[in-house]
């Protein structure tokens, strides 16, 4: 059995190799490294792997971090090969691993004496386990087999495979790295527009609903990924300006009047202020400037029209109502999904745009699905407790202000909270003990 440790210069290349074939190996590096999509470039590295060295059969394994095991990526045979199509065992591959080192299995000896069940099978006569290499960890390993019909691997093969796996492994940890860097950003951006509907306790998870409704608004009209990606961040900080409204508006139970209208609606230009002083997220400005402007012109603020409206402010728009339609307000009771598309129905191509209407009506199964488990998600929530609704909250609230002003302060407070965060009654009778 033959180590390599480190990371080799490749081999000038044994009489007959494929250069072109090599250099397109190496390239499946800075593929990897560019690409949303690193399962497709990963497994096209391979299929060119397995071809260049005349495997048999190949898989990539990488760390899983939630296990800390190895687990199989993507696996290839060769084309017209007798390989059955199905993943190698890893027993080989976590020797490598393990020991940090690529190794290669000359014969089935070597092999079987890991107990290695191919080789022990004689399936596999001879095998190379590079193993994916990091600056500072290792990510997994790339395994290629040969059966007893081919000549076994060579040290050449290996010092070859060994720079094959670093070029993929660099790759590899820049796509993890951009992934994880998206992830954080994604999750901050998300625990700062719940922090500013925390101080509206009516819009419950209204931010995280108008995002999964625009995504699949989005999806439906066929916006290339990273458009999505993109309006996902955006649309989580759509009202992000709300943080910038009074308390006593923001948190106003009846309907605004209309000064204080007004001033709620100034927060497109608040929030667009807020987010201009992120130079890196000029890109989300559209929506949150403009998810209130009209498909007609008598929006707000700028009065756009048309087309005149980034395509994602008009899908943040259609979002947006629909979810201001369903949902509860303290005021009125949200209206059944079917209503609310009636009324998207009767606004196209005055309030929303058309194209957009006509793809929220396409995507409505998903949709309505989507509000049924939000809802059911509620329920369970407040199962197995007594709790109000929020018109119940308010009738209740209503009453308990009345009966002070009749009678002075209660000798509790008007709304208890339950253990577990969710409300109960406990509404003193004034002057009652
Ligand atoms: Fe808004």
């Amino acid at each position: 059995m033959e180590a390599v440790d480190g990371i080799e210069s490749p081999a000038s290349g044994p009489a007959g190799r494929d250069d072109k074939g090599f250099l397109r190996l190496l390239r499946g590096g800075y593929r990897l490294a560019q690409t949303s999509r690193a399962s497709d470039t990963l497994q096209e590295v391979l299929n060119d792997a397995v071809a260049f060295f005349g495997a048999r059969r190949g898989g990539i394994f990488l760390l899983d971090d939630a296990t800390n095991q190895l687990a199989v990526r993507c696996y290839a045979t060769r084309a017209g090969g007798t390989a059955a199509p199905r993943p190698p065992s890893k027993t080989l591959a976590a020797v490598a691993f393990k020991g940090r080192q690529s190794l290669l299995f000359r014969d089935r000896n070597e092999a079987a004496q890991h107990a290695a069940d191919s080789a022990v099978r004689g399936e596999v006569n001879s095998a190379i386990c590079a193993v994916l290499r990091a600056p500072d960890r290792e990510l997994g390993v790339l395994h290629l087999d040969r059966g007893p019909d081919a000549a076994p691997f060579t040290e050449a093969d290996l010092n070859l495979a060994d720079s094959v796996a670093a070029a993929v492994a660099l790759g590899l940890d820049r796509h993890q790295l951009v992934e994880r860097h998206e992830a954080l950003f994604v999750q901050t951006v998300t625990a700062l527009a719940q922090a500013v509907e925390m101080r509206d306790e009516y819009t419950g998870n209204h931010t995280q609903r108008v995002t999964a409704y625009s995504l699949l608004l989005a999806e439906e009209m066929g916006l290339p990924e990273g458009e999505r990606r993109r309006l996902r961040v955006a649309t989580l900080l759509h009202d992000i300006g709300k943080i910038a409204i009074d308390d006593q508006i923001l948190r106003k139970p009846g309907r605004l009047s209309d000064a204080e209208f007004e001033q709620m609606r100034t927060h497109v230009v608040r929030g667009a202020e807020i987010v201009q002083m992120i130079p890196g997220l000029k890109w989300a400005l559209p929506v949150v400037r403009g998810h209130h402007e009209r498909y007609d012109g008598k929006g707000y603020p700028d009065k756009l029209a048309g087309v005149g409206i980034e395509l994602t402010a008009r899908i943040v728009a259609v979002a947006d109502a629909f979810d201001a339609m369903t949902s509860d307000r303290p005021y009125r009771t949200g209206m059944p999904a079917a209503r609310a598309f009636e009324e998207l129905q009767k606004c196209s191509g005055t309030h929303f745009d058309p194209e957009c209407v006509a793809a929220f009506f396409r995507a409505r199964p998903k949709i309505e699905a989507l509000l049924e488990k939000d809802a059911a998600e509620r329920r369970s929530a407040e199962g197995g407790c007594h709790t109000l609704s929020r018109q119940e909250l308010e009738r209740e609230r209503a009453a308990a202000r009345e009966a002070l002003a009749q009678t002075g302060p209660p000798r509790a407070s008007p709304i208890a909270q339950g253990p577990t965060g969710t409300r109960v009654h406990s509404i003193p009778v004034p002057g009652s003990a």
